[in-house]
């Protein structure tokens, strides 16, 4: 069995009670949800209904109705900044972000809006009164990750939102790394967009995601179609959540995420990350250890989190990758991580690192066995 240290891109394995869910929808319960009268549509529905007020009760959020479901963060974050900027807005963001933010915004700085980045230091984080200071009067919105999935840097997002609020500045949060290991109230985060992937560490399947919308906030859509009522109008609904959900959603990965969620719940968020920090405090120490080894991120402060970067003197990044794969059966993922920006912040282009994602399920010989391998691995080549 491999050992599996990418859990940042997605979480291996699932608990049982996910693939049990998973399973058990496929088999008993698949009809579309929202869209017909009989026992089993409605009995999908409620599924939709029951995953919805899940995740809500989670994030903090009163109505679930302002929760709506994509295939994974880069959807949401789509649909958010999509539907929210248009020509001649203006829109603050950081040095950190991954290409589902940069992306978008790179489209939308083509049709007019302006776009500023705020830089992060060498470890990651951007400085608050650096992101005051950027959000000049007009701004409409700030967007940015809580977690970076290269140095695994937390940003002070519980400060930076009240203060969007008081200024009237919409605040969107890209939880792709946090979610399902560092808390996110909504409320008391003062975020009005949040941007969920359902694969990672919440625990679910690959394809579930979702957004969630402050009450109030009416974005345009991304797709436009059937939503199973309103059914005699060719306008889309207003109403949410149906506003954002056009066509069949994705039942069965739906039922995989309330049970990765209920599990999260169940096993604790403190203690899902203590086990994660301490193995990741177990990889700092092993590697720190190494003359030859960088290690890139805010380490032994509690602004940091999730995953590991580092790279070895003189060895490209993605022959480490392939080496531990082939040799060790150790997977992880080295280069770039669809974020290049935050190499540059952290002074790693154009190779990038090797990143090493501890999830729930890992341990500490595990571990141990990594930091062997690396070891057995730079004695070869020096
Ligand atoms: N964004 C994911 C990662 O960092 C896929 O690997």
């Amino acid at each position: 069995m491999p050992i599996y240290l990418d859990n940042a891109a997605t979480s291996f394995p699932k608990p049982s009670q996910v693939i049990e869910a998973v399973e058990g929808t496929l088999r008993l319960n698949a009809a579309n949800p929202g869209r017909g009268g009989h026992q089993l549509s409605l009995q999908a529905g409620r599924l939709v209904m029951e995953c919805r007020e899940t995740v809500a009760r989670f994030f903090g959020v009163d109505d679930s109705s302002r929760i709506a479901f994509t295939a994974n963060a880069t959807e949401a974050i789509n649909l958010a900044l999509f539907g929210v900027l248009q020509p001649g807005d203006r829109v603050v963001t950081t040095s950190m972000e991954h290409n589902a933010v940069v992306r978008p915004l790179k489209a939308l700085s083509d049709q007019g809006v302006e776009v500023v980045r705020v830089m992060a230091n060498s470890l990651g984080f951007v400085e608050p009164g650096a992101i005051r200071k950027a959000c000049t009067p007009g701004t409409r919105l700030l967007v940015m990750n809580h977690c970076s999935n290269v140095t695994g840097t937390l940003q002070a997002i519980e400060e930076i939102g009240p203060w969007c609020r008081q200024q009237g500045i919409l605040f969107m949060v890209d939880a792709a790394q946090s979610a399902g290991v560092f808390p996110i109230n909504v409320e008391a985060m003062a975020i009005d967009l949040l941007a969920v992937p359902g694969h990672k560490a919440l625990l679910g399947p690959t394809g579930t995601g979702f957004l969630y919308v402050r009450k109030e906030l009416e974005l345009r859509p991304l797709l436009y179609g059937g939503t199973g009522n309103f059914s005699q109008s060719a306008n889309q609904p207003t109403e949410m959540p149906e506003r954002l959900e056009s066509g069949t959603l994705n039942t069965i990965g739906l039922a995989g995420l309330k049970a990765g969620v209920e599990f999260v719940e169940a096993v604790g968020l403190d203690h899902i990350c203590s086990h994660e920090q301490e193995l990741l405090g177990q990889l700092i120490e092993g590697l720190a250890a190494l003359d030859c080894v960088s290690l890139y991120g805010p380490f032994g402060t509690t602004r940091y989190g999730g995953a590991l970067s580092f790279n070895v003197k003189n060895m490209d990044p993605s022959m480490l990758g392939f080496r531990l794969d082939h040799e060790y059966g150790i997977c992880c993922r080295v280069g770039l991580h669809c974020a290049p920006e935050a190499h540059g912040s952290i002074g790693t282009l154009p190779e990038g690192t090797v990143r090493l994602s501890p999830g729930y399920f890992n341990t500490s010989e595990e571990i141990e066995q990594t930091l062997a391998a690396i070891r057995a691995i730079i004695a070869t080549e020096n």
